[in-house]
């Protein structure tokens, strides 16, 4: 079953300017970005609300497939994400193949659930830019990193479940994937359709510890 026929159906993306809630100068696929509305069958999800309301999901409908159309978006949405230098050191691998999915998942202790979701993104830096961009090399992370989280957000304002894996042989991804020398597999991110409530959510330490006006003080 894909999604075009059941879950995702009603699922409306638009861009509308803030203050200007009419939708008059909608225009899908996040593009002339001033604030993100999505609609689920009339609910509308704000950038805020998604950021605040996206958690990790690890149990998928099986056998329910994802579109391609929804999978360029979510990519789309990495590819927004900022790098240093603007250089854009990604690759991004959409691994559909079940068992390909098992075999990568037998490499880590917490990807159990990679081969039950609909796909895998693999997220590779590419770590020649990490040269040009910065000293120790650790800008090619981030900017990767950045990607994986707008997939993630994307992925959850559309309707679907996501979840970061980073518990993996690089090593066997870039020899089941044939990843070429100088990609480097920094995160799996498995994406399907939420089986069960996404409702629960992680604890997050509150503000008045992590935040630090002015100076770092202890509260
Ligand atoms: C760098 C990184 C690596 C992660 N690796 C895994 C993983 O291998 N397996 C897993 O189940 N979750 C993994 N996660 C997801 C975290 O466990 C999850 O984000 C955290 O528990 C907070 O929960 P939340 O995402 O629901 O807010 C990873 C997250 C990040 C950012």
């Amino acid at each position: 079953m894909g999604l075009e026929g059941g879950y995702l159906r009603g699922v409306e993306l638009s861009l509308t300017p803030i203050g200007l809630r009419d939708k008059r100068s909608a225009s899908a696929r996040f593009r002339g970005l001033l604030s993100v509305t999505l609609t689920h069958g009339g609910l509308e999800m704000e950038a805020i609300e998604a950021i605040r309301t996206r958690r990790s999901v690890r149990r998928f409908r099986r056998g329910v497939s994802i579109p391609n159309s929804v999978i360029e978006q979510l990519i789309e949405a990495g590819t927004c994400a900022p790098s240093a230098h603007g250089l854009q050191p990604w690759e991004f691998v959409v691994v559909t193949d079940p068992s390909v999915r098992r075999r990568i998942a037998a490499t880590g202790r917490w990807a159990s659930f990679l081969p039950e979701a609909a796909i895998g993104i693999v997220v590779c830096a590419h770590e020649p830019s990490a040269g040009l961009a910065s000293k120790d090399g650790m800008w090619v992370i981030q900017d990767t990193a950045c990607a994986c989280e707008n997939i993630l957000l994307a992925a959850h304002a559309l309707g679907l479940g996501a979840c970061w894996i980073g518990d993996f042989s690089a090593e066997v991804v870039k020899r089941e994937l044939q990843i070429p020398k100088g990609l480097e597999p920094v995160a799996i991110l498995a994406v399907g359709v939420p089986e069960g409530s996404t409702a629960a959510g992680h604890w997050r330490r509150p503000l008045s510890e992590v935040l630090h006006w002015g100076k770092f003080q202890r509260t």
